[in-house]
């Protein structure tokens, strides 16, 4: 699975987004150990807080069916702009992969690798509370 793969399964990935509200379709790929990828859209809400972005639904579908070993993951927005994950979502994967490959890409596939403990710096995690 090269990098572009990864991107190209994201883009594809906004086919299936819920995006009523913001009109924004954003998927996302996470790339785990197994060389398995799990995809996922983002998922609004008329009660605008319950919508869920891309990227944890992608890392969820994961996590629910064993795997937490995430090495990469692409997220792909539907504008010109690089699509980079949210303050949430940067938290939430770093529970599980603070040294993963994030992949931002636009709506034309061009991307920009950053490191998640470049995105999220001193993040809380479980040592943050020992
Ligand atoms: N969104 C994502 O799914 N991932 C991101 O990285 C940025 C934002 C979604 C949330 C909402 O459904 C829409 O994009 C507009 O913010």
């Amino acid at each position: 699975m090269t990098d572009r793969e990864l991107v190209r399964m994201a883009l594809e990935a906004r086919a299936q987004a819920y995006a009523p509200y913001s009109g924004f379709a954003v998927g996302a790929a996470i790339l785990c150990g197994n060389g398995v990828v799990y995809t996922g859209c983002n998922i609004e809400n008329a009660s605008y807080p319950c919508g869920i972005c891309a990227e944890r639904v992608a890392a969820s579908k994961a996590i629910s069916e064993g795997r937490r070993d995430f090495s990469a993951l692409a997220v792909a927005g539907s504008s010109a702009a690089l699509c980079t994950p949210c303050g949430l979502c940067r938290q939430f994967l770093c529970e599980f992969a603070p040294r993963l490959r994030v992949l931002c890409a636009n709506q034309a596939g061009a991307f920009e690798e950053h490191m998640l403990s470049e995105l999220l710096a001193a993040g809380f995690d479980g040592a943050s509370m020992a």
